[in-house]
């Protein structure tokens, strides 16, 4: 029997191939093609080429990657060891520059490195081995945890927007921005779910319509210049996005178009709200401004989906892959540790803060 698009993982490792496996999300929904990436470089074009995608599941490739590399490492001394290590990091960092998920999970597996520089190799090897699967299911419990904050902002019956992907085929599972429609799922709730089509690498209309079908969800997909007529027509209550970086102010940067959506969902008076993990918190950067944009090929605007090129060839192309929504714009964002709501600089601190405590308590109990 074919399997439902949801059955399968996102992003996993397989130890006896010694793979990361994905499903190349550049194939679906026409083809689901299943992946084992055993190569550093077939890992990191991977990344770039989106066949695997979405913040939380490139910091979880990221993570079995880099495991996968110090695995192979012939070093047996720690030194020469953590230069190879390093040497693979930036390597896999270098694929992306945007969602900071990346990062955060390189770093995680780094420390695991440096916080062992007296254990054999060997047995450094194994605890990148647990930490690359801690970051996996971790994802599990954040994204849940911020479904069941997002279910209780919306009811049954509810028209709800969103853009690009941010479901569980961005995440391990549930997704961020989604996770409250599944959640909601699981307890018999009935949306009606409004999908932007997302231009140009249609994340929307490949990815989001596939994953809320197969869930079951009333789904419209729309042309992302459509969102100000569905929300005119009264049919949206709120609006749902994920994020790739959220900086300390609140700014939240997502897929290109996001801030338009946010600046339409204002003007209508509808609730804007954005699903990050604090994996996606950065609160090294200060504002939206200063994050990193992606640009991405001329040719996914002039070329790809089109039978023939569509443009003419001496056009100038600007294909920023991100934006931002201005904190201001933001209802609340929806954190695995509770909502933050303006000022975010104070709450976003104080999610921060409550988490520093967590992870203290966890690594008390684990002495
Ligand atoms: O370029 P992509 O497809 O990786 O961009 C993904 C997004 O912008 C998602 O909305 C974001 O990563 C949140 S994923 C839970």
């Amino acid at each position: 029997m074919l399997k439902n698009i949801m059955d399968y993982d996102t992003v996993a490792l397989d130890d006896d191939l010694g793979a990361l496996v994905i499903v190349d999300q550049t194939k679906l929904p026409g083809v689901v093609e299943v992946l084992a990436l055993t190569e550093q470089e077939d890992i990191h074009r991977a990344i770039r080429t989106l066949k695997v995608r979405g913040a939380p599941a490139i910091g979880v490739a990221a993570a079995i990657g880099i495991y996968l590399a110090a695995k192979k490492s012939a070093e047996r001394e720690y030194e020469s060891f953590y230069r190879e290590f390093r040497a693979a990091r930036e390597y896999l960092a270098s694929s992306r520059p945007t969602a900071v998920n990346l990062f955060w999970a390189l770093d995680r597996m780094e420390r695991v490195v440096r916080g062992n520089s007296d254990a054999p190799v060997d047995m450094i090897k194994d605890m990148l081995h647990n930490e690359a699967l801690n970051i996996m299911d971790e994802d599990v419990l954040v994204c849940r945890s911020i479904g069941e904050y997002g279910l209780g902002l919306i009811k049954d019956g509810d028209g709800i927007l969103t853009h690009c992907n941010a479901g569980q085929l961005a995440t391990v599972k549930y997704g961020t921005a989604l996770a409250p429609i599944h959640v909601g799922r699981e307890r018999g709730y009935n949306f009606r779910v409004f999908v932007d089509e997302t231009r140009p690498l249609l994340q929307g209309a490949r990815l989001s319509s596939l994953e809320m079908l197969a869930d079951g969800v009333n789904t419209t997909l729309i042309c992302d210049n459509m969102a100000s007529q569905v929300m005119k027509n009264g049919w949206i209550q709120s609006v749902f996005v994920g994020s790739d970086r959220v900086a300390a102010n609140g700014d939240a940067c997502n897929k290109i178009g996001t801030s338009g959506v946010a600046i339409m969902a204002r003007y209508y008076g509808i609730p804007f709200y954005v699903c990050a993990p604090t994996s996606t918190i950065d609160m090294s950067v200060e504002r939206g401004e200063d994050i990193v944009i992606e640009e991405r090929p001329p040719e996914e605007v002039t070329e790809m989906w089109y039978r023939e090129r569509m443009a003419p060839q001496d056009v100038k192309v600007y294909n920023p892959a991100f934006d931002f929504a201005d904190s201001e714009l933001i209802t609340c964002i929806i954190t695995e540790y509770g909502k933050a709501r303006p000022p975010y600089s104070e709450s976003l601190r104080k999610i921060f803060d409550e988490r520093e405590g967590c992870d203290g308590r966890k690594r008390e109990g684990t002495k």
